[in-house]
């Protein structure tokens, strides 16, 4: 039987996606009260970087490490896969000796070829078109500060990336609406946005999409792999900036969220994220919890 992958998030069904996020704040609950649960004791999971990463890096380590597990850092650096090893043969080899895999690069192909290879399951850990870890945690941090999603309005501000494309995805699968400001010639997959027209609908005016928005989330103009074209992109993302004007048009209580790092000044004014009610720091703790959540669905089934 072939193992169960998170490539996106659509690898989960609505209600498997539901439970794992009530399942994510009762892991952080138990991690806080400082109780020992190791349900993967002696398992290991590998995570192959071929991008840089803190929070992801930091979150599926020391996840495994808290359930009694072991994870293996392996930078594409270091591993013949940086040296030409087919993607195939590396998955064949690493999954025969490993639990799970974790996989951050580039193409989402590569992800999708490793999984096909692999006899344990993979992880995208972020690719150029999806960041799926990041909305679970995204997702418990709405619900774990506003309740359910369902219904309400979500707004993405900037660039129509990997994060903008997963956002599409959590709206299909939690039944919220989602609205993407950017500028024309950053949307996101056209594909995806035609598939599900009746959750997400693209705007080039910042202003006109916040309003009435019960979440405001953004990312970096330019993302890991575009840093040549920073200079341009700050030129073509002028007035896509998160900052209070901005907020002051959603709803009352509206969060704003960031997956992180931010570039303070660019996509969003430190007064935003800096506020004392931001989450973003919660949000980027729930990276652990969450992804605990995962690795447990993934392999106590
Ligand atoms: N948000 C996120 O994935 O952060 P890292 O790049 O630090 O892992
Ligand atoms: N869109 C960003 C997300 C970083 C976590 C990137 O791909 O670099």
């Amino acid at each position: 039987m072939s193992p169960r992958h998170f490539l996106t998030l659509k690898d989960l069904s609505s209600d498997e996606l539901k439970q794992l996020l009530l399942r994510a704040s009762e892991l952080k609950k138990i991690h806080h009260e400082g109780t020992l649960f190791q349900p993967l004791k002696n398992r290991v999971l590998a995570m192959i970087f071929e991008k840089s990463s803190t929070r992801t890096r930091v979150s599926f380590e020391a996840g495994m490490a808290q359930f009694g597990g072991h994870a293996l850092f392996l930078s594409s650096r270091d591993t013949q896969l940086g040296r030409g090893e087919p993607v195939e043969d590396s998955a064949r080899v690493i999954s025969s000796m490993v639990d799970a895999v974790m996989i951050r690069t580039f193409d989402h192909k590569t992800v999708e070829t490793f999984a096909k290879y692999s006899s344990v399951p993979v992880i995208n850990a972020l690719t150029d078109d999806y960041h799926p870890c990041q909305l679970l945690a995204d997702m418990q941090t709405y619900q774990e500060h506003r309740g359910s999603i369902e219904g309400k309005k979500v707004v993405w501000v900037g660039d129509g990336n990997n994060m903008c494309n997963s956002y599409i995805n959590a709206a299909v699968l939690l039944d919220f609406q989602l609205v993407v400001a950017c500028p024309v010639g950053y949307e996101p997959n056209a594909d995806l946005v035609a598939q599900h027209s009746d959750r997400v609908k693209v705007l080039h005016d910042a202003h006109e999409a916040a309003t009435g928005a019960d979440l405001i989330v953004t990312d970096v103009f330019a993302s890991m792999g575009q840093e040549d074209e920073q200079e341009q992109r700050l030129k073509d993302f002028a007035g896509f900036q998160v900052n209070s004007a901005l907020m002051a048009k959603a709803n009352k209580g509206a969060l704003f969220m960031h997956c992180l790092p931010a570039h303070r000044g660019e996509e969003v004014s430190a007064d935003v994220i800096d506020h004392p009610d931001s989450v973003v720091w919660d949000e980027a703790e729930n990276r652990l919890h969450a992804q605990k959540a995962l690795l447990e669905f993934l392999l106590c089934q």
